[in-house]
């Protein structure tokens, strides 16, 4: 509290670049004309988090059969000094903190918090595509932590490498001597393929100098019942997430989607190892898409993909770390072994 009567306003402390690019747009339009005259037909998870969307899932991080959050939050709270202590490394290097995907950054306090306990003042540097989310969370951070600096990125992850990339080779970035903490938790990672998680690790490695780390948030396997009820939860919250797709293309290209006549559906390919998620038309129908000048025609039945989240076991976190330029130095579950944290020191 000492530190409140010296520090610059909340106001100072934030930077916030907006990297959204001028075609945001013209890219979601694509994208959707894409998905929806491809066979089979398929949206991206990027497009869940409007404002709405970021909201939806903040409130799915809620839900009891969503364990991923509280099981991460009980890592972190029980792990978060160890975590910072490990990165800081025997000199006690200084650290700031990068987060891709901060969302609400709820859980980012704790490791906020835990910087805060061996250093006197932080950065911490969020990406997240909503720009609103982003906004919204920099500021209840500055009003929580007088020590803290933001320095936040609006846009997608392509857009934010490209961008840290260039900030770390020009020595642009965090104070000298400060070690980065990157984290990436919740099962973001999971909403990559393999080969995309490869290329994400790798693009956020050039990112990093030697002994920075990353901190990944990974979802455990196990069995199919537990998962689906995380992704198919009986309130009906994750279902109104996934078909806020459609109603965000209602809202933004004038289309004519009847939420009533789609249905959220899950099924999970065990040997794969991902929950799959995607919307099913109930009916035969066409859907306009006026904006775009589109129309587009469901079967009855027909299922439209909109996310998959892998599931991970021990030894792909290993080989992900090393495939990527890291090196999976240790690993923290749950009590309840469900979710898994995972620090990859970059080599
Ligand atoms: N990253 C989250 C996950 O894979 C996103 C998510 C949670 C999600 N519930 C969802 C995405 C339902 C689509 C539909 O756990």
């Amino acid at each position: 509290m000492s530190q409140t009567a010296r520090s610059e306003p909340a106001d100072a402390r934030l930077k916030v670049h907006a990297l959204a690019r001028t075609d945001a747009r013209a890219r979601f339009a694509e994208d959707v004309r894409r998905g929806l005259t491809a066979a089979p037909k398929r949206l991206q998870p990027k497009y869940f988090y409007d404002q709405l969307g970021s909201l939806l899932f903040d409130a799915i991080c809620l839900l009891p059969e969503y364990y991923l959050t509280r099981a991460e939050d009980e890592i972190l709270r029980a792990g978060a000094d160890e975590i910072v202590a490990a990165v800081a490394g025997e000199g006690g290097a200084p650290l700031s903190l990068l987060e891709f995907g901060s969302g609400s950054a709820a859980k980012t306090r704790l490791l906020i918090e835990a910087a805060l306990r061996r250093q006197s003042r932080l950065l911490y540097r969020p990406v997240d595509i909503s720009a609103t989310a982003l906004e919204v969370s920099a500021r209840s951070l500055l009003q929580s932590y007088p020590q803290l600096g933001v320095e936040a990125f609006a846009g997608d992850y392509d857009a934010a490498l490209a961008r840290l990339k260039r900030d770390a080779r020009g020595g642009g970035s965090p104070d000298d001597g400060a070690r980065t903490l990157a984290l990436f938790l919740g099962s973001n990672v999971g909403n990559f393929d393999p080969a995309e998680a490869e290329q994400f690790l790798t693009a956020a490695r050039a990112c990093l100098r030697a002994d920075d780390a990353l901190l990944l948030g990974a979802d455990l396997k196990k069995d199919a019942s537990v998962l689906l009820a995380a992704y198919d939860d009986p309130l009906g919250l994750t279902a109104a997430f996934n078909l806020n797709l459609l109603a965000r293309i209602n809202r933004e290209f004038a289309a004519d989607f009847d939420l009533r006549g789609f249905r959220h559906r899950v099924r999970y390919d065990e040997p794969a190892g991902r929950v799959e998620i995607y919307v099913e038309s109930l009916r035969a129908q066409r859907v306009r898409v006026r904006e775009l000048g589109l129309t587009v025609s469901f079967d009855e039945g027909e299922w439209t993909h909109t996310e998959n989240s892998h599931k991970y076991d021990p030894a792909q976190l290993k080989s992900l770390a090393a495939s990527t330029g890291f090196r999976l130095s240790r690993t923290w579950t749950d009590a309840a072994g469900r979710f898994s944290s995972n620090l990859f020191v970059a080599a």
